[in-house]
């Protein structure tokens, strides 16, 4: 399949590239998308050849359901068994956003698009290409993020011709996206609500409308294999680089310290401000003090392990603040939860 890449630099001006990617969405087509958090795989939610098609693509399990993206609060009624009375102020504090949020599905979600389940995570999300797609398209949108599935999801439109070129009709440019973790999930089919993957609408943020709103405990914690998972996504292998990654929590003096005993050729994962003080080969994810700048460079700085050919990497951690939750949630997995504190 040929793969067209359809630069967007203005919204306005570049109307025809929206509509084509909006026709080819028509027809059921895939087309990776920008969005604030990741590049999303998306193709028409309730067309189920579409959407088994965005698995086929991925190399995704099919029993890991899909996020269905709307621009608007009256998408939702028809999509779902009964509109939650939470989901309205839900909606007025976080959305348009990085926030998605679960509920039964209605008859009209193909199977294919619920991984077989009777919930639905539904997000409208705030990327002003994302949105004109979805209204010019006329359709709501699946999209899981627009990587092969296991690899680190995509931020920038060069991260989506990496992993989709001739497997989906159209990438569309968007630049880089602006959060660069994906969404927060949260699930409403709990009693109480449940956050199933934090992103940059934090628990403290949730709180603030739901109370009683719990992280579940897979957010953080190693569920073995056996045990039921509140969300399908939980239990693969996510963001895994090549190398083995280890996490390693500490000053940045105790860090050095550490590298000064590690016999075994390895590679950094460090912050920008950490490089001059190691002697070291480095890729970076943002600066220490400012968690949001981690979140965005995160995806990019794991796909560059690889290139850097690293067999084994120490990626120095500090604290977690706000979106720097999301950012350990990736980080774990992508260590499959290793870490060192020093
Ligand atoms: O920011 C994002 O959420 C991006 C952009 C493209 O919107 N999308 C994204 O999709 O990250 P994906 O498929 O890579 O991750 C969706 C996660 C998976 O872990 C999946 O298991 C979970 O949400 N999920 C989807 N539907 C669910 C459901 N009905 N119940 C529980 N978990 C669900
Ligand atoms: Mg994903």
């Amino acid at each position: 399949m040929e793969t067209q890449v359809l630069k967007i630099t203005d919204i306005e001006k570049d109307g025809a590239l929206l509509d084509e990617a909006a026709a080819l969405l028509r027809e059921g087509q895939l087309v990776a998308i920008p969005t604030e958090t990741v590049y999303g795989l998306a193709a028409d939610a309730l067309n189920p050849k579409a959407a088994a098609a965005i698995y086929q693509a991925k190399g995704r399990p099919s029993d890991n359901p899909l996020i269905v993206h709307v621009s608007s609060l009256e998408e939702i009624p028809p999509l779902v068994k009964q509109v939650p009375p939470q989901l309205k102020q839900l909606a007025e504090a976080f959305w348009p956003g990085p926030m998605t949020v679960v509920m039964e599905k209605s008859p009209l979600i193909p199977s294919t698009t619920s991984g077989g389940l009777e919930t639905v995570a539904v997000r409208m999300p705030a990327h002003p290409i994302a949105r004109a797609l979805i209204q010019r398209s006329g359709r709501s949108l699946a999209a899981p993020s627009a990587n092969l599935s296991g690899l680190p999801s995509p931020t920038t439109a060069q991260h989506c011709v990496e992993d989709l070129t001739g497997r989906v009709a159209a990438i569309v440019d968007g630049g880089p996206c602006q959060v660069g973790v994906e969404s927060t999930v949260l699930t409403l089919c709990t009693q109480p609500p449940k956050i199933l993957r934090p992103g940059a609408v934090t628990l403290e943020m949730l709180r603030k409308v739901l109370p009683d709103i719990q992280l579940d405990e897979g957010v953080f914690e190693h569920l073995s294999d056996d045990r039921k998972v509140a969300s399908p996504g939980m239990k693969y292998k996510h963001y895994a680089p090549k190398a083995r990654v280890i996490l390693v929590r500490g000053t940045l003096e105790q860090f050095q310290e550490f590298l000064r005993h590690q016999r075994e050729e390895y590679g950094v994962l460090c912050f920008e401000e950490d490089v001059p003080a190691l002697n070291a080969r480095c890729v970076t994810y943002g600066k220490e003090q400012d968690p949001a700048s981690q979140a965005h460079a995160l995806f990019d700085a794991l796909r560059r392990l690889d290139k850097e050919g690293f067999s084994l990497v120490y990626a120095r951690i500090t604290g977690e603040e706000g979106v720097g939750q999301a950012v350990y949630n990736r980080l774990l997995r992508a260590a499959a939860f290793d870490e060192i504190q020093l």
